[in-house]
């Protein structure tokens, strides 16, 4: 988003309560504060103002902080996620029930405190797996499939743990294939540009926990589900009253009820959907139209449209706990064409612990390909190739291996 920014000749000022942010190095001015402290960061730009700065709004990427986002843009007038769209979009338990009011289709779900609470939940609903989640978290973070009940207390505890609420959400569990999207709104009329194949099946020997491995564009949805899809998450979006902004769906698609909705963000996604995979694969780079929108300017409706269709896929490498003393072939997997990026989370000789989020894992690496079946081959040969040192022995860093170390 920096390096975008600066692309169109806009100058940026960073705020991050990390002193070495990779922003700082990148942007027209760092300040080393955590943005979370709004009247600080207020007080700020007060100061840059005062002294003749032209300062034209507020954004970000990946972080899921609407409401900060709306209190400095409200303060200073600029374009913004209102507060009433932050306030739905980062608690999962009032976006759900906001939805259900607006008879836009969601999994069963309930507000629930303890074991009890649950199984009367379930029992009413009788489907064959439940999910767990805090409400006030992202990134898969205390989030848990449940099985059986026996599994029930164990999900409390672990969603418990990420929140600081004195409840939590139950939601019937729904199969299908998983979805992300992305939609950009400018006074009402809105694009969605960013529309990805999200890949769980690697991740199935992480069961109780629902991790992520990646995904690919474009999907292998027919134009009809794709349109479906779009119209759905467009009507919530605005119906959450995201009118000039970002919106980020999560949505699976069951075989008989069709697509339903799992969450909605209000903030560009993270993790290389909007920065890399999008507009590799299709020439549309929208974080450039979110600036645009946040700095009160027409965006570029005709930008939009795709210009390619190239098969793009990202992969995470889940390295297990413990000591990383070494990782080989990097260099090698970088010099492969079909290789866009290649990065590794955990420093040699740090401490990696067990994977519990999305946070966790440890690393990411895109591919592009003529094909999914190429695609395959090529990740198949980076798992295989890149090998991590964890206490003393050399290991790979695909998930399908990740409980037989
Ligand atoms: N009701 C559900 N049915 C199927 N999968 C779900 C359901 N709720 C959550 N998930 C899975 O868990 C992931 C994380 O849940 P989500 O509510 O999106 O929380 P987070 O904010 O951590 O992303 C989702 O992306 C999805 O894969
Ligand atoms: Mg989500």
């Amino acid at each position: 988003m920096i390096k975008t920014a600066n692309e169109m000749g806009l100058g940026t000022i960073v705020f991050d309560a990390n002193s070495k942010s990779i922003g700082s190095k990148f942007c027209s001015l760092f300040i080393n504060i955590d943005f979370s402290n709004t009247n600080k960061v207020i007080s700020e730009l007060e100061k840059l103002i005062s002294n003749g700065m032209n300062i034209k709004g507020i954004s970000t990427m990946g972080s899921d902080v609407p409401h900060i986002l709306s209190e400095i843009s409200n303060y200073f007038g600029w374009i913004g996620p209102s507060k009433y769209t932050s306030t739905l979009t980062t608690n999962k338990l009032m976006l759900k029930n906001k939805l259900l009011e607006g008879g836009f289709p969601v999994p069963h779900f309930s507000k629930v405190y303890d074991y009890n609470s649950v199984v009367k939940f379930w029992d009413s609903i009788k489907c064959d797996n439940l999910i767990l989640k805090p409400v006030d978290q992202s990134g898969s973070r205390g989030v848990k499939v449940i099985k059986e009940k026996s599994e029930i207390k164990e999900a409390i505890n672990h969603a418990r743990k990420f929140t600081k609420l004195d409840y939590l959400l139950a939601e019937e569990f729904i199969p299908g294939l998983q979805i992300s999207t992305e939609s950009i709104f400018s006074n009402g009329i809105c694009s969605t540009p960013g529309f990805a194949d999200r890949l769980y099946n690697t991740t199935k020997n992480f069961h109780p926990l629902i991790i992520e491995n990646g995904g690919w564009v474009p999907s292998i949805l027919n134009e009809n589900d794709i349109k479906d899809i779009k119209n759905l998450i467009e009507s919530a979006s605005k119906f959450l009253g995201i009118n000039s902004g970002i919106s980020k769906g999560d949505i699976v698609l069951h075989s008989n009820k069709g697509p339903m909705i799992i969450e909605i963000a209000a903030r560009l996604s993270g993790g290389d959907f909007s920065e890399s995979l999008v507009p590799l694969s299709s020439g549309v780079n929208y974080v450039k139209e979110a600036i645009k929108i946040c700095i009160g300017k027409e965006v570029d409706w005709f930008s939009m449209k795709p210009t390619s269709n190239f098969v793009l896929a990202n992969r995470y490498f889940f390295i297990p706990p413990g000591k990383l003393s070494n990782v080989k072939n990097i260099e090698l997997i970088e010099k492969m064409d079909e290789v866009v990026k290649i990065k590794i989370s955990h420093k040699i000789g740090s401490n990696v612990k067990p994977i519990e989020s999305h946070s966790d894992r440890g690393g990411v690496f895109i591919v592009n390909a003529e094909s999914r079946k190429l695609g395959n081959e090529v990740i198949r040969f980076i798992y295989e190739k890149v090998k991590f040192k964890i206490n003393g022995r050399w290991v790979t860093g695909n998930p399908l291996h990740y409980n037989l170390v």
